[in-house]
């Protein structure tokens, strides 16, 4: 009976909050990634279907009480998944602004989160993306990041796009982007051209 409840709290979740699956399918692809930390991860559960290697961070007290019930979820992985190895999970139920002494990983997925580029970039490998969308600002201070290189745009189809790259992150009237003012709203400005996500480098 628990193990039924658990599934369908992450069925409905990612009813209500949309099917991210095709996402994370669509970047582990094209960047051929086999391991991601998510961090604010909640209960989307969903790049297990499709990355090997997955760590997940929440502090929230309804996202710990759902990862203890890991036997449960990495049987559903593993009979969904769509990669060859076992299923690998990790959950930490921590702030992911503290130490995380993790291993550095392909991918870091960043949504709705706060600023989890930010904060988490040092555990992504050289070379590695960082998957953000700017809801909370995340996607802007990854642009103007000195660490990090604008490689690629996705919008509500799941299809990179990485051409066009400089027509993003441009405000009306070609006034300039105040970080001071993201940092303190955490929240996107409003740019002339925007994408439901961005993909960024790690250089
Ligand atoms: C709006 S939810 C988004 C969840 C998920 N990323 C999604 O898109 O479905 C934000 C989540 O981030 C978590 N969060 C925010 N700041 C955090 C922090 N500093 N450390 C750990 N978790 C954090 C919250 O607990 C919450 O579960």
């Amino acid at each position: 009976m628990k193990s039924k409840n658990i599934i369908e709290e992450f069925q409905e979740y990612r009813d209500r909050t949309g099917n991210r699956k095709e996402l994370y399918r669509a970047v582990a692809k094209r960047y051929d990634l086999r391991s991601a930390l998510y961090p604010g991860s909640h209960i989307d559960i969903a790049p297990s279907l499709v990355i090997p290697k997955v760590i997940y961070v929440d502090n929230f007290k309804g996202a710990i009480s759902f990862f203890k019930s890991m036997e449960v979820l990495k049987e559903y992985i593993n009979e969904n998944k769509e990669y060859e190895e076992p299923c690998d999970i990790v959950f930490k139920g921590q702030d992911y602004t503290r130490e995380l002494n993790i291993e550095p990983v392909d991918l870091i997925i960043s949504q709705y989160a706060g600023f989890v580029g930010q904060a988490t970039k040092k555990y992504l490998r050289t070379g590695g993306i960082l998957l953000c969308n700017d809801s909370h600002g995340d996607a802007t201070l990854s642009r103007f990041d000195n660490d990090f290189e604008f490689v690629g745009v996705i919008g509500k189809n799941n299809r990179i796009t990485d051409s066009n790259l400089v027509e993003y992150f441009v405000m009306p009237k070609n006034k300039d982007v105040e970080l001071a003012e993201v940092k303190e709203k955490m929240k996107g400005p409003k740019y002339k051209l925007t994408a439901e996500n961005y993909l960024f480098r790690k250089k």
